[in-house]
């Protein structure tokens, strides 16, 4: 594939794993421009090296895609034909204490891509507007079935209203102007580069630093977890063979209760750092560090998603099973000190503040 991609979000979790992704695909020889407008969970750092060894073929753009003349712009100057739509403020607690963003960026922002898109676009069929969404737009489920592409819209969350709305956006532009969009709604991803505010990474590095671990409500809530090079590669997938106006619902076939999730890393940890030999934890066993907190309010009991479109459509499954991808996500905070130190410490922000206006 020739064509050149506008990644959004591309410095976050999701978005530096696709853009590696993307370039290590053998028929991929177009450019990559990331815009990202470097919020608390973009760090550059997360794509250390990438400039070196694409040379030329990676251009980095600071900016917001709430501004339609930047993104104008940047589609004109480099002649982009994919978009590939990560940006988005994507933290659920942080949605509850304080929405706006998540109106600003995940609504409007998709919007002013999407008209970015139609208008420098001006009805082209050998383009593509792919957006990155979320099963949470599908609500809560009971102790049985799964969320199919079919299953009604029930956010529940500021977060998850906001995706929902987006993808309502991108269907319309689809439908009403004949964009050729296609919608990926995926379970929760984890693996390198994951910031430590979400589940999986907060629970490492609070329990090599001797924390509590704080486990919400009961803990008995269910996520279908899903490695991030996995989704990845389903993104690529998607982006090469999708159908225009297509939706594919992408999981990891791993439905795992969040208190299983947290004994699953303390594991992990005792295999890898044993807690014995680590200073922080004083005699104490990673487990010993589990606290149960305050609930999340209106938090989602369980979500499962059946992949069984993409599967049969694309030949899409996960390839990483969970006991496999935590081990190597644990392997990873643990050789990864100096990124962990920044981003605990908030030094790349400082950092940022230097290199970046
Ligand atoms: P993240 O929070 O790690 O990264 C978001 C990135 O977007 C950051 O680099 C940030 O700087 C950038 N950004 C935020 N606002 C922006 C703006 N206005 N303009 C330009 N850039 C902006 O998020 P993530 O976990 O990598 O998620 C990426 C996408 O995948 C999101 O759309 C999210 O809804 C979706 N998603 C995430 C998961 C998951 O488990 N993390 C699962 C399913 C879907
Ligand atoms: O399902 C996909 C979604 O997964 C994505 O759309 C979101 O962007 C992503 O953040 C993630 O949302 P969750 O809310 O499921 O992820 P989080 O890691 O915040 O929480 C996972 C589960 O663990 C959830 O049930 C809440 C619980 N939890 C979370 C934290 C941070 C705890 O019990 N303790 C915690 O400290």
């Amino acid at each position: 594939m020739k064509k050149n991609i506008l990644v959004t979000g591309g410095a976050g979790f999701i978005g530096s794993n696709f853009i590696r992704c993307a370039f290590k695909q053998p028929g991929f020889k177009g450019k990559i421009v990331n815009l990202d407008k470097l919020t608390y969970a973009g760090n550059p750092e997360n794509l250390a090296g990438i400039q070196k060894k694409y040379r030329g073929r990676y251009v980095f753009a600071k900016g917001d895609i709430c501004d339609y003349k930047t993104v104008l712009a940047l589609m004109k100057k480099h002649d982009i034909s994919v978009v590939a739509h990560f940006a988005a403020e994507s933290h659920v607690d942080r949605s509850i204490f304080g929405p706006k963003d998540f109106i600003e960026t995940n609504i409007n922002g998709t919007f002013t891509l999407l008209e970015a898109a139609r208008t420098f676009w001006a009805g082209r069929k050998d383009v593509r507007f792919h957006h990155v969404s979320t099963d949470e737009v599908y609500g809560s489920l009971g102790a049985a079935g799964k969320f199919k592409e079919t299953t009604p819209y029930d956010p529940r969350s500021p977060y998850s209203a906001s995706k929902a709305s987006s993808d309502h956006l991108v269907r319309a532009y689809g439908h009403t102007y004949g964009l050729p969009v296609t919608i990926s709604n995926c379970s929760n991803n984890y693996g390198p580069f994951h910031f430590p505010e979400k589940l999986i990474p907060l629970v490492i590095l609070n329990a090599l630093g001797g924390k509590p671990l704080p486990v919400y409500g009961d803990g008995l809530q269910v996520r279908d977890w899903l490695y991030v090079e996995d989704h990845c590669s389903a993104i690529w997938r998607i982006i090469s063979r999708g159908r225009a106006g297509a939706t594919y619902n992408v999981g990891g076939n791993c439905e795992m209760k969040n208190i299983d999730v947290v004994k699953g890393i303390c594991g992990a940890l005792e295999a890898l750092a044993p807690s014995a030999k680590n200073p922080a934890l004083g005699g104490r066993k990673y487990s010993d560090l589990i606290t149960y907190v305050k609930d999340r309010p209106g938090h989602d009991r369980r979500y499962a998603i059946d992949f069984s479109r993409i599967k049969k459509e694309l030949g899409w499954s996960p390839s990483v099973d969970f006991k496999t991808g935590l081990r190597r996500t644990v392997a990873w905070y643990l050789a990864n000190e100096a990124w962990v130190e920044n981003v605990k410490t908030g030094a790349y922000r400082s950092w940022l503040k230097k290199n970046y206006k």
